[in-house]
């Protein structure tokens, strides 16, 4: 009787420490979704937005200027004819401008509430690819490769198949769901 009591004890008292352990967490994820509700977009003039979205996103994703360093964004500009084996050039006066825009709000000037971690994940590298980021894979290492092969999502760089907020450039666990496969 007494070993039994014993046992019954030493269940309660895992299930209390579960229970802290799960409201930390929640805690944990609600004030990092504060961080993030203000959309780092709405920070942005509307109408250099729409024109940013009108010339770099018609393939994909407006990708946040602040996920990569300015000179990713230099160089990926650079190389617009080539562009992930696609063509993607500008004339020459909108992609200056377009350059100096993404320069401008690139992570070194701290634009979205990941660019700190985006730009030290970088470190002296000069990625072209937010997706490949050590601290992006790291945010997706629990899923499965296989996860990001389904028909509705094909690429690593399909954020916005999996982040119903991407559009606002927000990336939370709370708004992120995986499509069926
Ligand atoms: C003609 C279509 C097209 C246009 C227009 C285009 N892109 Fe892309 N872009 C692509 C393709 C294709 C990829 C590779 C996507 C993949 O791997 O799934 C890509 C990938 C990218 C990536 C890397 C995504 C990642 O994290 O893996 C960035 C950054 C990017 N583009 C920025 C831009 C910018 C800035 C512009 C505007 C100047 C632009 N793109 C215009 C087709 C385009
Ligand atoms: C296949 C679906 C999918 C794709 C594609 C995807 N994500 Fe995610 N992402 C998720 C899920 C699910 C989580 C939550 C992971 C977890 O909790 O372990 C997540 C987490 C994150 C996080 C961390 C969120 C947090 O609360 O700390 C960031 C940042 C992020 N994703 C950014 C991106 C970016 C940027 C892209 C595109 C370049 C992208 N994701 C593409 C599904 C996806």
């Amino acid at each position: 009787m007494r070993r039994k009591m014993t046992g019954i004890s030493i269940l309660l008292i895992t299930t209390a420490l579960a229970t802290v352990a799960l409201a930390d967490h929640g805690h944990r994820e609600h004030h990092g979704h504060r961080r993030t509700k203000a959309a780092p977009t709405t920070a942005i003039p509307a109408e250099e937005l729409a024109r940013y979205r009108e010339e770099c996103g018609s393939c994909h994703l407006a990708y946040p200027p602040g996920l990569l360093p300015a000179r990713s964004w230099t160089r990926l500009m650079g190389g617009l004819d080539d562009h992930f084996g696609q063509n993607a050039e500008l004339d020459d006066a909108t992609r200056l401008e377009l350059t100096q825009w993404l320069e401008a709000r690139a992570a070194e000037t701290g634009s979205h509430p990941r660019s700190a971690k985006a730009l030290r994940s970088a470190g002296a590298d000069t990625p072209l690819r937010i997706s490949e980021l050590p601290y992006i894979l790291r945010k997706h290492h629990e899923l499965r490769d296989e996860v990001f092969t389904r028909p509705e999502v094909l690429s690593r760089a399909n954020c916005a198949a999996c982040h119903r907020t991407a559009e606002e450039w927000v990336f939370d666990e709370d708004s992120a769901r995986i499509p069926p496969r």
